[in-house]
């Protein structure tokens, strides 16, 4: 696998595969690669001749400096995982190669409303960072087919809908949440958690299975299992931003005749803000 640090040497090698006639498939990360990633570009490798690996600690979508400076940065080790993961060329720009005008004042995407709420409502300015930098790659790589993580639901809705408005022409795929053993997500931002919290981490997921049971089970008082879920959270000793209900396809509230579910939550254990979410067909 060929690793490239610059959009001019990005493009020429894609230029020769699109004129061989190959199709490409991309997977965007911010690195520190993990068995979720792996299972994005595993998946990417089944629909196309050519995947391409971005790996970007995107300054833009961190609302918070310190967050962004301690974001864990792993090259030479993330190279050496990719080697065996079926990829054939990972882009790894710095920030000048992708704002070369400048961050603060270059064009920025948003998607209003969906953008806006749950993690979007408390992370200012972060959806909006994460569909700039999408728009930017997707503009460099040209993929007929990109791969997301439904791990962060919400930001495949989002990067979707960015692309379909802007018609990019690239199929958003999105794939399951990869766990640990114990149900835990899979996240870079789990190296945060002290021994004692990753012990009490999975009480995320559980929450999110006792809340699907019950939607399931027809409870319908979706704002009294988003209070529970919240309660059970605080009693495990997290600290939730949110325990949500919403509609699968948009996120918007849902009414009981939506069959499609979503239940989502964010929540901070620790240093370390953690989300996940379920699906749910009612
Ligand atoms: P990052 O957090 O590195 O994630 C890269 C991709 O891996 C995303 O599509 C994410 O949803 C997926 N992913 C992360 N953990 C996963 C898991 N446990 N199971 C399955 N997929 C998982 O998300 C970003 O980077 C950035 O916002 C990015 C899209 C690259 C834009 O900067």
């Amino acid at each position: 696998m060929r690793t490239v640090h610059r959009a001019v040497e990005l493009r020429a090698i894609i230029q020769q595969w699109r004129a061989a006639g190959e199709a490409i498939a991309f997977v965007p990360t911010m690195g520190d690669l993990h068995a979720g990633h792996l299972a994005l570009i595993a998946e990417a490798r089944r629909h196309a001749a050519r995947v391409v690996i971005s790996i970007f600690v995107n300054p833009l979508q961190f609302n918070d400096a310190a967050d962004f400076a301690a974001y864990p940065r792993s090259l030479e080790r993330d190279v050496a995982v990719l080697a065996a993961s079926g990829g054939d060329l990972l882009f790894a720009p710095d920030a000048r190669e992708i704002y070369p005008h400048g961050m603060e004042t270059g064009t920025r995407i948003e998607v209003p409303v969906l953008a806006q709420e749950l993690c979007g409502a408390f992370r200012p300015g972060h959806f909006t960072g994460v569909a700039t930098v999408v728009a930017i790659l997707f503009n460099l790589v040209r993929p007929d087919i990109a791969i997301f993580g439904e791990k962060d639901y919400q930001q495949l809705l989002i990067v979707r809908r960015m692309s379909e408005d802007l018609r990019l022409d690239v199929d958003v795929r999105g794939m399951p949440t990869v766990r640990e053993a114990d149900g835990l997500a899979m996240s870079s931002r789990n190296r945060y958690l002290s021994a004692e919290e990753r012990g009490r981490a999975p009480v995320i997921y559980r929450t999110l299975e006792i809340l699907r049971a019950r939607l399931l089970a027809s409870e319908e008082n979706y704002a009294a299992l988003e209070a529970w879920g919240m309660a059970a959270l605080f009693a495990a000793g997290l600290r939730p931003e949110y325990v949500a209900v919403r509609r699968a396809q948009d996120l918007q509230a849902p009414n009981p005749a939506d069959r499609q579910l979503r239940l989502l939550v964010a929540a901070w254990l620790g240093s370390a803000r953690l989300i996940d979410n379920l699906a749910v067909d009612c």
